[in-house]
């Protein structure tokens, strides 16, 4: 009997080529690249071996107990992976698939970019031409100036594999020095991805905590994984300790941002500004939120991995990842549970 896969989501037309050349697959196909239901899914997932999903499909002990003792494999579109349950993955052996390699320079030029913008207000610069305020603001020294990113000390809230390219590039922008804090608290990064951690033209320094990563930094880049200990790590002590000059980059995942408090930092003008790709409650922003009613921060609809090449990858890996899985194989890219 063939063994049945559901996917999620409409991917990239050749990764569901991929699939469908596999003989002994049968797909349930969500035909939409718009969330799927979840009644659609607990109820496709019954007797299912493998399912392709993403970070908006909770992957919970309900999901996989609809699909029953057939589960093998998870395959997610996506470098994080805190949507998915390890411990219901972990207790029925079944295997967790991720794309972390294929996402990572397409985030970190998001991360350069949000820090770009924040620092050098684009967001309010924009907005302003665009109410057609211009003839209001003629050149002048101190129009939307802000500060300089040469010369800077960058903190790196993780120092995973994107954290270590926004480094790579952040070193050609000129800057002075690194800090990072990994999320494994007193424990240096053994990871050197780019092998420039002892080779680098500038120091890379682990921060003897929280503290005086926050205070320290010019700018923060968060790019650390979402846990119980990371969430709301970045609140209102952290903020608060930050240079009045310095601005906040999240591509992570909101929760480890206190937006309440990040709220109340740009208003009290503790901190300078911020660029944020995620947000906590994301996608449910309402137009009247607070946090977009800060000039001085930049909000995306979690867009770091999307660039057209990115995005096929990671769809082309998560069915090989799906595949290798179901026959055993070893995957492209797996989550050790
Ligand atoms: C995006 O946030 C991802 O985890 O791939
Ligand atoms: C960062 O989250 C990584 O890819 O390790």
């Amino acid at each position: 009997a063939k063994q049945k896969v559901v996917v999620t989501r409409k991917f990239a037309e050749s990764a569901h080529k991929l699939l469908s050349q596999e003989p002994d697959i049968e797909t349930i196909q969500w035909e939409s690249d718009r969330p799927c239901d979840r009644a659609w899914l607990l109820e496709n997932a019954k007797n299912a071996s493998g399912i392709i999903l993403t970070l908006s499909d909770k992957c919970d002990e309900e999901l996989v107990s609809a699909a029953g003792p057939s589960l093998k494999v998870i395959a997610s579109v996506s470098v994080g992976t805190d949507h998915v349950s390890r411990d219901a993955l972990k207790k029925r052996s079944i295997r967790l698939g991720y794309t972390p390699n294929c996402l990572t320079d397409a985030v970190a030029d998001l991360s350069i970019m949000l820090t770009l913008m924040a620092q050098r207000r684009a967001g309010e610069a924009m907005q302003a031409v665009l109410k057609g305020d211009w003839p209001n603001m003629p050149w002048t020294p101190f129009l939307m100036t802000g500060p300089q990113i040469t010369g800077s000390t960058v903190g790196f809230l993780g120092f995973g594999r994107i954290a270590q390219a926004t480094l790579k590039r952040f070193i050609s922008f000129g800057i002075k020095r690194a800090l990072y804090l990994t999320s494994t608290p007193g424990k240096p990064s053994k990871a050197d991805y780019y092998g420039m951690v002892k080779e680098s033209p500038i120091p890379i320094e682990s921060a003897q905590g929280w503290e005086q990563l926050a205070s320290e930094s010019d700018v923060i880049i968060v790019g650390c994984n979402l846990t119980p200990d990371t969430k709301h790590l970045v609140g209102t002590e952290f903020l608060f300790k930050m240079k009045k000059t310095g601005v906040l980059v999240n591509i992570a995942r909101g929760p480890v941002v206190d937006t309440a408090a990040l709220v109340k930092a740009l208003e009290e003008e503790e901190i300078f500004g911020a660029g944020l790709d995620v947000i906590e409650n994301e996608p449910n922003i309402e137009k009247d939120h607070p946090i977009l009613r800060q000039p001085r921060c930049v909000v995306l609809p979690h867009v770091g991995s999307a660039t057209i090449e990115t995005r096929v990858q990671m769809a082309e890996e998560s069915v090989k990842n799906l595949i290798a899985g179901l026959k055993g194989d070893v995957m492209v890219n797996e989550v050790e549970l």
